[in-house]
């Protein structure tokens, strides 16, 4: 607790100043916790432009994210943040596997990999790490994961970011996989944070009524 009575470890959420980069919707409303959840918003990633969050902001972001639900404590994945001045590497390790995967692969693909690997904002590699042969299924463990990368959006979206997830043909390539995980690893997704370059638009969402029921017990328990 801090002498003067306010407890610092209590930081506000949304951030006071409203930021460089004034709402153009109603999307991402940071008016109240509640209003940003109910308006949520990302983008694809290769749609935003930076900056993307600052050294301290991006700390706050992972902290956020690491406060995810955890099952046993086992911490079952791991944020690997790419330096901007690092993006040549990135592109060179995805131009080497796309080669071994499609040794045919066109300019346009290839040239696809070039933007992939330079898209604005900052890029965090979301990496599951389950413990194997542990009590706690792997499948408890991916889900923490998501709930990890979810906490990450949504740290973003509350410091005035708009973050994109995305996977993709990178996800599943073993090349790739070996430059961001190590054994037993695998990745979630590539998250990359920055501003909306547009006004960003709903999509449809689920009616409530088509994802959500009264449990109605089966005969098995009549
Ligand atoms: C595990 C995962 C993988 C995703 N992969 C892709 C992808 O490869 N390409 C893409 O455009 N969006 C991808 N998305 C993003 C969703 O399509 C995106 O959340 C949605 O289009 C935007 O909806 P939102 O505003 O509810 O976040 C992925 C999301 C998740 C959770």
């Amino acid at each position: 607790m801090h002498p003067n009575g306010v407890n610092t470890l209590v930081k506000p959420i949304v951030a006071m100043d409203g930021g460089r980069y004034p709402p153009t919707s109603m999307l991402n409303d940071r008016s109240s916790l509640l209003s940003l959840l109910e308006t949520r918003r990302s983008a694809k990633p290769r749609e935003l432009v930076g900056p993307g969050p600052s050294a301290d902001e991006m700390e706050r972001i992972l902290t956020i994210a690491a406060r995810a639900p955890d099952h046993g404590q086992l911490t079952p994945w791991r944020f690997v943040t790419v330096r901007d001045d690092q993006r040549d590497d990135l592109e060179a390790v995805l131009q080497r596997a796309l080669l071994n995967d499609d040794p045919e692969a066109s300019p346009a693909k290839r040239e696809k990999e070039r933007d992939f690997a330079h898209y604005q904002g900052a890029l965090i590699v979301l990496v599951s790490s389950p413990v194997a042969d542990h009590k706690i299924p792997v499948w408890e463990q991916q889900l923490s994961c998501g709930a990890a990368g979810m906490n990450l959006m949504l740290a973003a979206h509350a410091l005035g970011y708009v973050p994109g997830w995305v996977t993709g043909w990178r996800t599943y390539s073993d090349q790739v996989r070996r430059a961001f995980c190590g054994p037993g690893e695998r990745i979630a997704g590539f998250i990359f944070i920055g501003h909306a370059s547009r006004d960003l638009e709903e999509r449809p969402r689920p009616a409530l009524g088509a994802v959500s029921r009264p449990w109605r017990p089966g005969p098995e328990v009549q």
